[in-house]
């Protein structure tokens, strides 16, 4: 039986990547961070709890890292772990470094001398291009990276390590560079969920506005479902490689709105207001990714429609909050 080890594992991504590798039949380790709310900790990891093995560690406490990958000895490694927030890497930008780039780095250490054999997959992210884009308006593996958020500074380092550990000892170390992807357990304070949630809200009468902050600016949102099979398909091509995962199309911050409230039978005009606070120093305004290698090399495609994912998210809020 195949065993991966998941960092990150309570994350939007960490369950459903686990839903998806228990259905292939994988043994499941996950690691998780001590938290004083433990509900809130693995809530996304409930229905699969008894199924799947859970430690406590951190991707900053190596002796943690150390101990768990000496118990597990993981044939797939998934590094999931981060501060994944772009705006809140401006408040705390020397943690989102720790952990992203240097927590990086420590799992790295721990594969490169505990299993040199597994294969490992690092969440690489769009953010790692910034403003830069093709002449075609895609980004894709090929296109310059000049990250506009600690976040995004983060996330390049990171992705430039595995490139290296990759280079200089021959390990499978792989790059996934994926675009936005959404769910129903998306963070409530990313835009996609926060419109959903707050719309379904205003719709019930429990709030009466809306406050975003820059609505201009385009993402290419897929589903978070696709994105774990993609992550599959790298780890295991027969090659260490990096992947751009994208749906190649671009939508606006107000399209998004535009599509979920009228789905509600509501203007987005009417209650939607912005306040400062949600803006970025600085703003990384269009991102539209080519995934044509993913395709032709890996055969993944996306299945699973904006507006069907929308439809999935808004149903959901409406009922938890019915
Ligand atoms: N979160 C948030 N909240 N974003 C807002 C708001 C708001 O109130 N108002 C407008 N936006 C805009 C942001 O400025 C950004 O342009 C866009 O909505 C998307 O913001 P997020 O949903 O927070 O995602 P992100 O694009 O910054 O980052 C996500 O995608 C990356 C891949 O490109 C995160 O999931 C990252 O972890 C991921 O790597």
């Amino acid at each position: 039986m195949m065993k991966a080890l998941i960092t990150g594992i309570s994350g939007q991504d960490g369950s459903y990547l686990s839903e998806y590798l228990l259905s292939l039949g994988y043994e499941v380790h996950g690691i998780v961070r001590r938290n004083s709310v433990c509900e809130n900790q693995q809530s996304r990891l409930e229905h699969i709890r008894d199924k799947i093995k859970v430690y406590y560690g951190d991707v900053l406490d190596c002796a943690s890292l150390y101990n768990v990958f000496n118990i597990v000895h993981p044939d797939e490694i998934y590094n999931l772990a981060a501060q994944s927030h772009v705006r809140i890497s401006f408040e705390m930008p020397q943690f989102t470094i720790q952990a992203n780039s240097l927590g990086t780095l420590n799992v790295l250490e721990c594969f490169r001398t505990i299993c040199p054999n597994a294969r490992f997959y690092q969440a690489g992210s769009s953010e790692m291009f910034g403003n830069c884009i093709d002449s075609d308006n895609f980004q894709r593996e090929t296109t310059a990276m000049h990250p506009v958020s600690p976040y995004g500074c983060s996330k390049l380092f990171a992705h430039s390590m595995v490139c290296n550990y990759r280079n200089s000892y021959g390990l499978f170390a792989t790059n996934g560079i994926l675009f936005n992807h959404e769910s129903p357990r998306r963070g409530s304070n990313f835009v996609t969920n926060k419109v959903v949630k707050t719309a379904v809200e205003i719709k019930l009468g429990i709030t009466d506005k809306l406050e975003l902050g820059n609505m201009d600016s385009c993402r290419d949102w897929g589903c978070a479902k696709d994105y774990v099979r993609a992550m599959h398909l790298i780890i295991n091509h027969h090659t260490p490689d990096d992947f751009v995962i994208a749906t190649g199309r671009s939508r606006s911050v107000r399209e998004l709105c535009d599509y979920v409230f009228t789905k509600l039978g509501m203007k987005y005009e009417d209650y939607v207001v912005q306040n400062q606070k949600y803006l970025r120093p600085e703003e990384l305004k269009y991102l539209k990714g080519d995934a044509t290698k993913a395709k032709t090399v890996l055969g993944w495609e996306p299945m699973i429609s904006f507006e069907n994912m929308l439809d999935e998210m808004i149903s959901h809020w409406l009922n938890a909050l019915s």
